[in-house]
């Protein structure tokens, strides 16, 4: 499935607030239009903001006519780092374009420009290939007969290729058609789990129920769920795991329940320099979204309310993390340590 589509030196992104009721394809000739996409949840799920940013990167080279290519990027890239602040894949996409500049600065701005657009393309192709892998790993942990529960949208739609979660779960009715029910919450305040993840199911009869989020307890106390598989927007080197609103309270039910817990997510969701969760930021989106549902309000005028857009999950509540090098069990600090050490092998050889 399509998500975004580079052609004729623009952008293109479906638009996934129209989701499911129009598919509707937005055309960015500018770069600001790629963040104004990116702020709105036009594109969003971790991954899938990573890949938009690295092209929009690229977008604003092509379209700058100035004399002064790499400072000009080096604004955009600042720019880009604002839209949203908890998913790591955008501040690892925006490093990568940054050291393009900084190793080509000595290029003709016509070389830059392409070589910042193949770099959008690799990240993109890495991602797609990095969600099958985690498919590959994490099917197995999907037993026959299951009844899963997931939550958000962690499907095509926020990543490129399969997903992650979603990715697992598709892979798995692929391979075996024999998942008994995924169980999917409506996730308040913006629905992705309802129109998304929903539009994705239906896409591939999947069987599937729709639950409120504040089902899940019930759902689990009458042992219908025989696991959970989630996505992640950041992960700390301890495990500890920011993810959609919601996450946390669906972790400490599973806990209770002796029910299985498991995160899936690329490398590029990980983020090593952080030793534990309580230094991710949390976005604060405006409470209106909380105050309306699909535009209708839904609540007296003048009343306050919040709202996080994502929590944090901490390591204890996991059962294991699926990503595209295998599944890793705690302890997450050693085996995640290990993991670090290698990525900063390979990258230095
Ligand atoms: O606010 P969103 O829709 O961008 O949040 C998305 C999520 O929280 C997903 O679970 C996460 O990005 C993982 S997607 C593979």
């Amino acid at each position: 499935m399509k998500i975004l589509e580079w052609k004729n030196n623009s952008l293109f992104i479906l638009d996934q607030t129209k989701l499911p009721w129009k598919e509707e394809w937005i055309q960015c000739q500018k770069y600001q239009q790629v963040i104004d996409a990116i702020k709105k949840l036009k594109v969003r799920g971790a991954p899938a903001i990573g890949v938009a940013a690295g092209y929009g990167v690229a977008l604003a080279a092509i379209k700058y006519t100035g004399y002064n290519l790499p400072e000009y990027i080096n604004g955009v890239i600042s720019e880009f780092a604002l839209s949203r602040p908890t998913a790591v894949n955008l501040f690892m996409v925006l490093k990568r374009q940054g050291e393009i500049v900084l190793k080509n600065k000595q290029k003709s701005s016509v070389e830059l420009k392409l070589m910042l657009l193949e770099e959008a393309q690799r990240i993109e192709e890495e991602e797609r290939e990095r969600s099958y892998a985690i498919a590959n790993y994490g099917v197995d942990l999907i037993p026959d007969k299951a009844n899963v529960l997931t939550h958000c949208n962690t499907g095509s739609l926020a990543t490129i290729g399969l997903g992650t979660a979603l990715g697992i779960i598709k892979e798995a009715w692929y391979r075996r058609r024999n998942i008994n029910m995924v169980y999917f919450t409506e996730t308040r305040p913006l629905l992705q789990g309802s129109r998304l993840t929903g539009w994705e199911l239906t896409r591939e009869n999947i069987p599937s129920t729709l639950i409120t989020d504040n089902m899940v307890g019930y759902l689990m106390s009458k042992k219908n769920i025989d696991l959970v598989i989630v996505g992640a927007d950041r992960i700390a080197l301890n495990g500890d795991t920011a993810n959609k609103i919601g996450t946390y309270t669906l972790a400490v039910l599973a806990k209770y329940h002796n029910i299985p817990f498991y995160v899936a997510a690329p490398l590029s969701s990980f983020d090593f320099q952080l030793e534990n969760g309580s230094n991710i930021v949390i976005e604060e989106r405006d409470p209106e979204e909380v105050l309306s549902v699909a535009g209708k309000k839904i609540a007296p005028d003048g009343i306050n309310a919040m709202n996080p857009a994502f929590d944090i999950t901490p390591n204890e509540l996991i059962t294991a993390i699926i990503t595209e090098k295998g599944i890793i069990f705690p302890p997450f600090r050693e085996n995640l340590e290990k993991i670090r050490r290698a990525i900063e092998n390979e990258d230095s050889n």
